[in-house]
């Protein structure tokens, strides 16, 4: 009699995890993308730099290819798919490349125009180099065929993807729990935090569930065996 296993509570976790950024990554997009669409810089719920008359052609040529890259993400960490359907995997892992690129540059180009402030410009600065300098390490080595690496700097690419939703939630719950701050203060914070918070996140991740049991396997591999006297 075939016998069906029950998911295991860390699969199910796993999975509860996946569906939560996967959601919000898809609502996310939705929700801001549409408005850099029209072609109306009047739709722009940013404020615009008054001075640069393509800032709203550059939040566009960012935010909608920014907004297929944080949907396609979660569909990559998903082993099934990418085992039973690599070249689907391929495709779009491409797309998801491209996309990065492109609103990256875009991105630079945002920091340079904002009307932020200082502090917003540097931390979109280092966003930038850290998303493609993560992103060149992926391909580098999926190139060479190391998955395993390749595996854990896609993990720190999307997290930093990802930072585009944490911000908001960031900036939300700010507005919410302390207005008396000011827009910029808590704008700036959020900024910065969803960069450092997402960053420690991918590292812990990394470490406690790729690296550590790597390093259990290794150390048990080269444990001096005891023989036991005849
Ligand atoms: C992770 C690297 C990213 C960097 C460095 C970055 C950078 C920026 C910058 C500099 C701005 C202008 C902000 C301002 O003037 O205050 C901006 C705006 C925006 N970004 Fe990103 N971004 C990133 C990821 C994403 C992603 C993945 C999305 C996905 C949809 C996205 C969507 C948007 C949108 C919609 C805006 C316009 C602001 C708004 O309407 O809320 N960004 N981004």
């Amino acid at each position: 009699m075939p016998t069906t296993r029950a998911p295991s509570i860390r699969s199910r976790k796993w999975w509860a995890l996946w569906g939560l950024m996967a959601l919000s990554a898809v609502g996310f997009a939705v929700g801001s993308v549409p408005p850099y669409l029209t072609g109306d810089a009047a739709d722009a719920p940013l404020p615009l730099n008054p001075d640069v008359a393509l800032h709203y052609l550059s939040l566009m040529v960012h935010a909608v290819p920014g907004g297929l890259a944080l949907a396609l993400g979660p569909l990559q960490f998903v082993s099934r798919l990418r085992v039973r359907r690599p070249k689907l995997h391929r495709v779009v892992g491409r797309t998801y490349m491209i996309s990065v690129v492109i609103a990256s540059i875009a991105a630079a180009v945002n920091a340079a125009v904002t009307i932020s402030g200082f502090a917003v410009q540097v931390a979109f600065y280092i966003l930038v180099i850290a998303w493609l300098y993560t992103l060149t390490m992926a391909y580098r080595n999926i190139r060479r065929g190391e998955v395993q690496l390749h595996r854990i700097w896609m993990i720190r690419n999307y997290t930093l993807t990802f930072a585009a939703v944490t911000l908001r939630v960031y900036l939300l719950l700010g507005l919410q729990l302390s207005p008396s701050l000011g827009f910029e203060a808590i704008y700036t914070s959020a900024v910065w935090a969803s960069i450092l918070g997402n960053v420690l996140i991918a590292e812990y991740f990394i470490v406690q569930r790729m690296l550590t049991p790597l390093a259990r396997r290794q150390q048990r591999r080269d444990a001096p065996q005891v023989s036991t006297p005849a």
